[in-house]
């Protein structure tokens, strides 16, 4: 069977792995479907109106300015791929992988499939997803052979969306096949995309390296969250100490503290690995437990904290004005899902807490439902008891903030003024 390197792509899910990948595609030569289930977003894509930081306008209007990158919602244009990636989401349902996306994604390429064509499942999952379940549903309904027929492997995105230093060409991505011929047919296709590609062993390897590396992060940012409280209790400003063990060049990554983890994998990601680790072997992750159990009881701890430096000044929560700077989960991005500050600003919202925000970038329909949306003016910061800062956007006038440094709670540290309360 011959590799697969032209020929039409069809990418499943235009989100923020799918549609940036769709449009390097579109770059490196490929005609493109993104496939979407979503129809407004697939209407929004049409117009060239992006959902995604990542992905201008313009960039969406010269992809399908060139004929070769086509949004849709219809079957019928995947007829004849060789070549598709699946980037559907994979979240938890009562704390237990959610895997219907991805197994709804097998479904509807499998009658599309044809001997020689490629399928890569790209979403984050449990080591044996690809070749116990994705593969299967696409030979039940194709009636081909996976290996023998077309090829299947697993390659894990490593987008960090608004990151400006590391995107998805110049990051190395890990490629995998079912067997031998697989991975060799998906390294040639993504390294037309990228600028190097890893072979890992199998599609479990492949599989498990994401996992790893989102759980080393889950586990590295628990670690100095429960430092930066003990540092609080020991009178001992964490933010320093950090800096300090930073200037050692081996053997130490930085990593800080915050009011807990959000977006779509560190919340998420690393249950998977302990999901299966408990079902196949019967055992407890325990780090992953741990790391969970510190990260999702961070939001309270703001909270504690909050009522602590109000009770200073002699003020209950119940009926305290409270500014919330930053909404989102990350700095200079929209990207709101699983992010802290909706655990933060619902606490706060149970104690009584007047609540209103500032975030240059998230849509108004993901601001928290008890929250109002102003901007950043002094009279806002006039009028507030507390100000908290939570994500710590670039364009956010952090001079003026500075100014009212006694009223904050800085979980960032990135205010510099004296008298600023931190984590
Ligand atoms: N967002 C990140 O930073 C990131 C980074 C690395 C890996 N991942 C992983 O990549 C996967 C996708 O995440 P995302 O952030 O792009 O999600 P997303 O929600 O932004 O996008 C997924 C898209 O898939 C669409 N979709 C769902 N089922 C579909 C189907 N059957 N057919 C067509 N479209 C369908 C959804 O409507 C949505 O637009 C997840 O497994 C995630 O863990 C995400």
């Amino acid at each position: 069977m011959p590799v697969v390197t032209d020929g039409k792509v069809v990418v499943v899910g235009q989100g923020y792995v799918g549609l940036p990948l769709a449009m390097r595609a579109v770059e490196a030569g490929y005609d493109v479907v993104g496939f979407e289930a979503d129809k407004s977003r697939v209407d929004r894509l049409r117009r060239a109106d992006s959902f995604i930081d990542d992905v201008s306008g313009g960039d969406l209007a010269e992809a399908l300015g060139t004929g070769r990158y086509v949004p849709s919602g219809d079957a019928a244009d995947l007829e004849g791929f060789r070549i598709a990636v699946v980037c559907v989401p994979t979240p938890l349902r009562d704390g237990m992988p959610d895997l219907h996306f991805v197994e709804d994604a097998a479904r509807l390429l499998a009658p599309a499939l044809t001997p020689g064509a490629c399928v890569v499942l790209e979403s984050t999952t449990y080591p044996g997803t690809t070749e116990e379940i994705f593969a299967p549903i696409l030979e039940a309904g194709s009636g081909l052979r996976a290996g023998s027929d077309f090829h299947v492997g697993y390659s894990p995105e490593r987008i960090d969306p608004s990151n400006p230093t590391w995107g998805l060409r110049n990051t190395p991505k890990i490629v995998s096949g079912v067997d031998e011929a697989s991975g060799a047919a998906v390294a040639a296709f993504y390294g037309d995309l990228v600028d190097s590609v890893v072979r890992a062993s199998g599609t479990r390897e492949a599989e498990l390296a994401k996992l790893l590396e989102n759980t080393f992060r889950h586990v590295n940012i628990a670690l100095v969250n429960e430092l930066a409280i003990y540092c609080h209790e020991l009178g001992i400003d964490v933010w320093s100490v950090i800096d300090m063990a930073s200037t050692k060049p081996f053997g130490f990554m930085r990593f800080t503290p915050g009011p807990g983890v959000g977006g779509h994998c560190l919340p998420i990601d690393p249950s998977y690995l302990s999901w299966q680790v408990r079902r196949a072997l019967g055992r407890t992750f325990r780090f992953v437990e741990i790391a969970n159990d510190v990260n999702d009881n961070m939001p309270a701890y703001v909270v504690t904290r909050v009522i602590e430096h109000l009770n200073r000044g002699a003020k209950a929560v119940n009926g305290s004005r409270v500014l919330l700077v930053g909404l989102t989960y990350k700095p200079n991005t929209g990207d709101a899902r699983e992010s802290p500050a909706t655990a933060v600003a619902q606490r706060l919202a149970d104690l009584g807490a007047v609540l209103s925000a500032v975030d240059p970038h998230i849509a108004p329909h993901e601001v928290p439902a008890a929250v109002d949306l102003v901007s950043c003016d002094p009279e806002v910061l006039e009028a507030s008891d507390i100000v908290v800062v939570l994500t710590d956007h670039d364009a956010i006038d952090w001079g003026l903030l500075n100014r009212y440094g006694d009223k904050v709670l800085d979980t960032r540290n990135r205010l510099t003024a004296p008298g600023v309360d931190r984590l």
